[in-house]
């Protein structure tokens, strides 16, 4: 209840620290679920509450980037949609900043939002960028040798009753430093294809949320990239049966 609101309001700085060494990382690891979609680290920009938006609502409130469409189920272990999952995304803009950062420039909310998936079990999404190195971390960084940058990502974290929420990211395959995130923070099976396409928009039923995609390039795009993310259950004493459900993502 107190430990991340805490971390988070006591001091950003010590919580990023953290990160850039990789202690997050070996924690998420050593405590993460063989169920369902791999868990990562929940980054340092969980930091306010995403506003609640419908589904095949945009995300993004600028329209200066490339127009990307994002799409996909929360599913069980065993692969059934679960429908009435709340689903909470976050990311940067085009110029790698997110709302936090740019109070003067970025809507507050802008790149979140906290869905619902529907019956169907239809969910969504859609981001690199360096991590703020004005303080300690920037110096440590620069000591060290190594860059700042995380590799272009969307947040997400699946939370259904009985299930046990998963906190992770997609990967945008092709982005700079998806070989050399400077948290460490990804995973083989998290990194996902985004393919450019110039259809007209996806149809409604096949789109849980749009947004604009951070990564480099030019042009206005289309880009499309359907996700699934599989939540397992969770140890319940209480039930009845005692079966687990496995799952891939
Ligand atoms: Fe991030």
């Amino acid at each position: 209840m107190y430990g991340l609101p805490r971390l988070t309001h006591i001091d950003d700085e010590t919580a990023r620290t953290v990160q850039a060494v990789g202690v997050s990382m070996l924690v998420e690891t050593m405590n993460g679920s063989a169920e369902g979609t791999e868990s990562t680290v929940l980054g340092p920009f969980h930091m306010t509450e995403s506003p609640r938006r419908e589904l095949g609502d945009s995300i993004d409130f600028l329209g200066t980037g490339r127009p990307c469409v994002v799409s996909g189920r929360v599913l069980t272990a065993d692969g059934t949609p679960l429908p009435d999952t709340e689903l909470d995304v976050w990311q940067c803009s085009e110029d790698g900043f997110y709302d936090v950062q740019q109070p003067d420039v970025q809507p507050p909310g802008n790149g979140r939002g906290l869905f619902r998936t529907d019956g169907g079990g239809r969910t969504v999404v859609p981001s690199h960028y360096p991590i703020p190195t004005d303080g300690p971390v920037g110096r440590l960084l620069e000591a060290t040798g190594r860059h700042p940058y995380r590799p272009a990502h969307i947040h997400f974290i699946a939370s259904a009753d009985h299930h046990r929420p998963v906190t992770t990211h997609a990967f945008v395959a092709d982005s700079p430093y998806v070989d050399a995130d400077a948290v460490f923070a990804v995973k083989r099976g998290l990194i996902a294809d985004f393919t450019e396409s110039f259809d007209v928009p996806a149809a409604p039923e096949t789109v849980g949320a749009r947004a604009r995609l951070g990564a480099a390039g030019s042009g206005r795009r289309r880009i499309r990239r359907v996700r699934d993310l599989a939540v397992g259950q969770l140890p319940a004493p209480t039930r009845r049966g005692g079966g687990t459900q496995n799952a891939s993502a």
